[in-house]
């Protein structure tokens, strides 16, 4: 019997204005991603200012022993290490919620599933025999794929696939576990353009600079112009 695609995607409105969401997830991506992945594009004193972390903050819980607040968000793991490990190198994060977008990401990591066939025992349904472990099984246990027959009008028959079911338990509930992965994807998408995030902030300061900019203008070109008259 043959078996066909899913379509279990998501769809999730992500907000880059909610700094507590940003702060939950760059946390998560401190403990579980950076162990490989890096984001060489930030710098940890950024960070902190963009989320309101402190650098005692930083320091203990975000940064490596020797880094500095100016350095950038990187790795100790070398990519020949990489390689050896995974097969492939795991790509830095910094711009990858631009590549992939945001139901992208989030669909991703809510559609792992175990598969003994696989190096790491788990597969993905929205990057097929994916290289990467399921990092967050601890928090969300594992599922499994369930299928459904499909049978076609000239009789044959078809495995679908229907849904994901959980199979053990991680420490978070289901919805627990949906909001971590949207705090996660928040913050990567904050990570592939801070420079939004500092400009919506920024924005309407401008906005009210340029509106008084235009009263004072206004005054003078009256003050101007009344002896001319
Ligand atoms: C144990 C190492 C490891 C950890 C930890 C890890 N990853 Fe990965 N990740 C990989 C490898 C290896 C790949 C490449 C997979 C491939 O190409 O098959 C990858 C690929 C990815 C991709 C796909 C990139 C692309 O566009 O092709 C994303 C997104 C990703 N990881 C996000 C994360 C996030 C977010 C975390 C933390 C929650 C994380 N990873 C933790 C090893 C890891």
């Amino acid at each position: 019997m043959a078996t066909s695609g899913h379509q279990l995607s998501y769809h999730i409105n992500v907000d880059t204005s909610d700094v507590e969401s940003l702060q939950r997830g760059s946390r998560i991506f401190v403990n579980y991603c950076m162990g490989c992945h890096s984001a060489s594009y930030m710098r940890y004193n950024r960070l902190g200012q963009d989320l309101g972390i402190s650098e005692e903050t930083l320091k203990a819980n975000f940064m490596f022993g020797t880094d500095k607040p100016g350095n950038t968000m990187e790795i100790a793991m070398k990519s020949a290490d990489a390689l050896k490990f995974f097969g492939v190198a795991p790509p830095d994060l910094s711009v990858v919620a631009r590549s992939r977008g945001a139901d992208w990401l989030y669909t991703y990591f809510m559609t792992f599933y175990r598969d003994p066939s696989r190096p790491f025992g788990v597969n993905n349904l929205q990057f097929k025999d994916v290289a990467m472990p399921h990092v967050l099984w601890e928090l969300q246990g594992f599922q499994k794929l369930v299928y459904k027959t499909v049978t076609h009008e000239d009789g044959t028959e078809m495995e679908v696939i229907e849904s994901l079911e959980q199979e053990s338990e991680g420490k978070m509930s289901p919805d627990e576990y949906k909001n971590t992965v949207y705090d996660l994807v928040n913050f990567l998408v904050y990570l592939a353009e801070p420079a939004k995030f500092k400009r919506q902030k920024i924005g309407i300061w401008v906005i009210v600079y340029l509106l008084s900019l235009l009263v004072l203008a206004y005054m003078l070109k009256q003050e101007y112009w009344k002896d001319v008259r």
